[in-house]
C-alpha cells in the first residue's frame, strides 16, 4: 500500500504543484491519476519514488515513510514507464531491459537471459533484443518500456502516460495487454493518464484530480459513472467521453454522422424497409479503413431502425472516402 499524507510540493520558483494531497493506494491494484495537464500527475508519481521530494507532508509504502528511505536504492525496487518509452538510445534491446538488475547486482548473463523471458512476457518477439530502440516501432518500444519497468520485479509499478505517444489501434492493444499483465503479475500499479476512458478501462481506483492535485473524485469507475461528485467530475467524465459520442445531423448531403468533435464519422444510408440490410464497402474506393456499423436504435427518433451506417472515419472535418454507395438489394 502506498499511503500519501497531506503532501504538498512547491516548486523553487513558488509554482505548487500539489496542495495538501491525501490518498491511499492499494496493493496488487491499478489506481489511475486522471486530469488535464499540469493537475500534477506526473508531479505525484515522482514523488513515490523520490525523484521529486515533497514539501511538506509524508509518503508511506508498507508502513515506511520514503523519506527515511535511501533515493536510488527506492528508485531501483520501483518500476518506472515513461511517455515515449524513455528507453536508452545507445543500448540494444536486451540491454536497456537488463540495466537495473545489472545495478541491483544480478550477474549480466541471468539479467540478460531474465531480459529475454520479459520480452515474451510483453509479447515481443525475442529477435528484436539485438536491436537498438531507433530501430523500433512506437508501440515496440512502449512494449520494452513496460519490460524494463518489470525487469526489477518491483511490486511497484509507476506508469507515467506510457501509451500516450502511439497510435488508437496499437494503444488499444497495448491496454489490453497491461490489463492481461496485470491479470498474470498483480502489482500495485499507478497509471497516470489525461484520458478518462483509459482511466475506466484500466483503473480499479480512478482518481480524478484538478490543478494543484485537488482530488474532486476517487473512486472505481462506475461509482464515479454513477455518481459524479460535482460539477467538474460531471463535465470532465461529459466532455471527454462525448468526443467519442456519435449523434446525427442532418445536411443537405443527407444525414450525416458526427462524433462529439463535430467530425463526419459516416453518412447514413436508409434501407428500402423490405430489403438488404448491407452497403457495399468496396463502392468505397480510396477509403482507408471502412467499417460498417449497424446504427443503434437508441441513436434517436431521427435514425431509421435498421439502417446501415457506411463509416469511414477519416482525421480531418473533411468526410474520407465516404458514401456514394447504393444500399445493396438482396
Ligand atoms: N520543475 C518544476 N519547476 C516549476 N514548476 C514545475 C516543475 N515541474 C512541474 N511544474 C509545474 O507543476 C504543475 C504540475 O506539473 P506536472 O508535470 O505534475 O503536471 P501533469 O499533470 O503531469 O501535466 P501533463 O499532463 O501536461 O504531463 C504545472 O503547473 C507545472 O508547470
Ligand atoms: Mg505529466
Amino acid at each position: 500500500m502506498i499511503e500519501f499524507r497531506s503532501v504538498t510540493k512547491r516548486f523553487g520558483d513558488g509554482t505548487v504543484a500539489i496542495e495538501d494531497f491525501s490518498l491511499v493506494v492499494p496493493s496488487r491494484r491499478t489506481t489511475v491519476l486522471v486530469g488535464s495537464s499540469g493537475s500534477g500527475k506526473t508531479t505525484l508519481l515522482r514523488m513515490i519514488n523520490r525523484m521529486i521530494d515533497p514539501t511538506s507532508g509524508g509518503i508511506e509504502i508498507d508502513g515506511e515513510d520514503t523519506s527515511t528511505l535511501e533515493p536510488v536504492k527506492l528508485r531501483r525496487r520501483i518500476g518506472y514507464v515513461m511517455q515515449n518509452s524513455g528507453l536508452l538510445p545507445h543500448l540494444k534491446v536486451i540491454d536497456n531491459i537488463a540495466t537495473v538488475p545489472i545495478l541491483n547486482g544480478v550477474k549480466r548473463a541471468l539479467a540478460r537471459e531474465q531480459a529475454l523471458e520479459l520480452l515474451d512476457t510483453v509479447g515481443l518477439d525475442r529477435s528484436l533484443a539485438e536491436r537498438y530502440p531507433n530501430q523500433l516501432s512506437g508501440g515496440q518500444q512502449q512494449r520494452v518500456g513496460v519490460a524494463r519497468g518489470l525487469a526489477a520485479d518491483p511490486n511497484i509499478l509507476l506508469m507515467d502516460e506510457p501509451f500516450g505517444a502511439v497510435d488508437p489501434i496499437v494503444r488499444d492493444e497495448l491496454q489490453r495487454e497491461l490489463i492481461r499483465l496485470q491479470r498474470e503479475l498483480g502489482k500495485t500499479v499507478v497509471f497516470v493518464t489525461h484520458d478518462i476512458d483509459e482511466a475506466f478501462l484500466l483503473g480499479d481506483q480512478v482518481v480524478i484530480l484538478e490543478t494543484g492535485g485537488r482530488v474532486a473524485q476517487v473512486g472505481s469507475p462506475s461509482e464515479i459513472m454513477q455518481s459524479p461528485a460535482n460539477e467538474f467530475v460531471a463535465s470532465f467524465i461529459g466532455t471527454e467521453r462525448g468526443k467519442r459520442a456519435l449523434s446525427i445531423r442532418r445536411t443537405a448531403r443527407g444525414r450525416v454522422l458526427v462524433d462529439g468533435a463535430g467530425r463526419t464519422a459516416g453518412v447514413l444510408v436508409d434501407e428500402p424497409a423490405t430489403t438488404g440490410h448491407d452497403v457495399d464497402s468496396a463502392a468505397n474506393s480510396g477509403a482507408d479503413s471502412v467499417a460498417q456499423v449497424t446504427v443503434a436504435q437508441d441513436l434517436g427518433a431521427d435514425a431509421t431502425t435498421g439502417a446501415v451506417l457506411d463509416a469511414a472515419a477519416g482525421p480531418s472535418n473533411e468526410p474520407s472516402g465516404l458514401l456514394a454507395a447504393e444500399p445493396i438489394v438482396r
